[in-house]
């Protein structure tokens, strides 16, 4: 069985499916691999690097589609590889199904087994295949690394012979996996951080991390059976808003997470309420794509509204392509050694298994 590895659409995705420490394991599991020729070239990693483990480098994305059994990539193929890709293969990436339905549909007509590892169940099996984890956790990371970068002060307590400069103020809302890393980076550097999230279990993780808990008084459980967020009631969110006003005036830097999957993000900080931070602050939108937790956030943009620059992140995963490249390689494979059989010596499309019956695209 072969496994062959495309290029992404560079003018849009940096990161690769398949680094060379991943290429060992997946021939480790028995499986042979194909790549396009300067298949990783743009991360300075060169074809050598591949072929000295054993990948085979074609010299065409035909060449690798052809031979190929299973496809691994990051995004959704784009429409003139769908119409190359060859029929009953299998394609493995983070396909974005309800943001892709035309190509998903077009790929299923080719009598083609798709798997989504954005519908991985959360459950402990499935944790060293969570894309949305390992990505979200570089997330949460880079979100404070930038929001330093564009702050003009410094963000640690500064006690010298000068004077003191007090630690700057980290608020996070939404304490996910991308809220919980933003915590724990911005304690790193010296901050004073604060975190609320709908979700009253998350309460305990943001105080382990060292930062303080600001809730919102509520009588519903905010957290459905998967562990996700609900959407908020009118009640709840005038409650969120009092107690978000108050934390605005004293924060430096807010770092916007919450996402309720499925829906839009929720639009938690309104005109008024971003224009109550001092000028000089930040508000980072990691869910601007997803249609922004603040106003005036756009993606790929720096707003600046009365001295307080709102930040839109776009494709932030391409600040740390390496990273996230060697983290989603090491989800794939995981997938890949459940979906493999060795005794067998073939894929094992065995839909009694949750990991694989949730992450099977069967219709769009
Ligand atoms: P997410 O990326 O879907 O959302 C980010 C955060 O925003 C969540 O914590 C959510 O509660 C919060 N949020 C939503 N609406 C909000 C609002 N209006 N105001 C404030 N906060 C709001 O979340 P993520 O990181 O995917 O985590 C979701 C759940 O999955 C959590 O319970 C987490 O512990 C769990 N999880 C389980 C894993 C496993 O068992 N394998 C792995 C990763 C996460």
């Amino acid at each position: 069985m072969i496994v062959g590895a495309i290029k992404e659409d560079l003018t849009l995705e940096k990161r690769v499916s398949l680094t060379p420490d991943t290429a060992k394991n997946i021939i480790g599991l028995g499986l042979k691999l194909c790549i396009e020729k300067n298949y990783a070239s743009h991360l300075g990693i060169n074809d050598n690097e591949y072929r000295d483990i054993g990948v085979e480098i074609k010299s065409s994305i035909d060449e690798v589609l052809n031979s190929s059994n299973l496809i691994i990539k990051v995004n959704c193929p784009t429409e003139d590889e769908i119409d190359r890709l060859k029929e009953n293969t299998i394609l493995i990436g983070m396909l974005n199904p309800s943001k892709n339905k035309n190509q998903i549909s077009k790929i299923i007509d080719k009598k083609i087994k798709i798997f989504s590892l954005e519908l991985l169940p959360r459950i402990t099996r499935a944790q060293s295949m969570d894309v949305l984890s390992s990505q979200s956790n570089l997330a949460g990371y880079r979100a404070v690394v930038d929001c330093i970068a564009e702050f003009e002060k410094a963000v640690p307590m500064m006690m010298t012979a000068a004077g003191t400069v007090p630690a700057a103020k980290v608020l996070v809302i939404g304490a996910g996996v991308a809220g919980l890393q933003a915590i724990a980076t911005a304690k790193r550097l010296g901050a004073i951080v604060s975190a609320t999230d709908v979700r009253t279990a998350s309460k305990e993780q943001v105080e382990s991390l060292g930062g303080k808990f600001l809730s919102v008084e509520q009588s519903e459980d905010m957290e459905t059976a998967g562990g996700y967020a609900k959407e908020t009631s009118d009640e709840y969110k005038k409650k969120q808003a009092d107690m978000m006003k108050e934390a605005l005036k004293k924060n430096d830097i807010v770092i916007c997470t919450a996402l309720i999957p499925g829906k839009p993000a929720p639009r938690i900080l309104t005109e008024d309420m971003v224009k109550l931070m001092k000028p000089g602050s930040i508000v980072y939108d990691l869910a601007a794509e997803q249609g922004g937790n603040s106003a005036f956030s756009e993606p790929g943009k720096i707003n600046t509204v009365e001295s307080i620059k709102i930040i839109g992140v776009k494709n932030l995963m391409n600040s740390l392509p390496l990273t996230a490249s060697s983290l989603y390689s090491k989800n794939l494979f995981s997938f890949i050694r459940n979906l493999y059989s060795k005794e067998k010596k073939d894929f094992n499309i065995n839909l009694e298994d949750e990991i694989i019956e949730k992450t099977l695209i069967k219709k769009v």
